[in-house]
């Protein structure tokens, strides 16, 4: 694997789909799930520059804060709880255009917006989530929804 990270110019679409199979390339050549997120999120924040990208595991039935990138964060989440907690209970995806209109949305940082959280899937029940939080209103759509479920899936047995 190459060790420098191709970012195409353009928008995200471009972005995503050259992002993608790099991604794919780390993941299927490297069997440990942590350094694998701990990859993942720092090419998501290479590539977009959000305020944060990381991922919650499932252990012992808490989220508990894994490999991310960007600002401090709470390192556990009970089922139900914000919008990781949410993810995890509705096992689908959330995508939070303005946080303050989330009811119990857990503030890690005063300076994230909006937000998505896409569940990761193993035997067909939440494993961990991958959740990104940016400083700007509204910057989640349906193109970040179908490609992070794609990198999610990276992650799925
Ligand atoms: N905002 C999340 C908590 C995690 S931080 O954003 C990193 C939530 O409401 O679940």
């Amino acid at each position: 694997m190459s060790e420098n990270l191709i970012i195409a110019e353009g928008n995200k679409e471009e972005k995503y789909s050259t992002l993608y199979p790099q991604l794919k390339a780390i993941v299927e050549g490297e069997s440990d799930e942590i350094a694998n997120m701990a990859n993942v999120s720092a090419c998501l924040m290479d590539t977009f520059g959000f305020l944060w990208a990381g991922f919650y595991r499932v252990i012992d039935g808490v989220l508990v804060l894994g490999p991310f990138q960007g600002p401090l964060a709470c390192t556990r989440i009970k089922k139900g709880k914000g919008v990781c907690g949410t993810a995890w209970q509705n096992a689908e995806t959330i995508v939070v255009p303005d946080v303050e209109q989330f009811p119990g949305h857990i503030a890690c940082s005063s300076m994230s917006r909006s937000e998505i959280v896409v569940p990761i899937f193993k035997n067909r029940s939440v494993s961990a989530v991958l959740d990104i939080d940016s400083k700007e209103l509204g910057t989640f759509d349906q193109t970040d929804r179908i490609w992070l479920e794609k990198v999610a899936t990276l992650f799925s047995k």
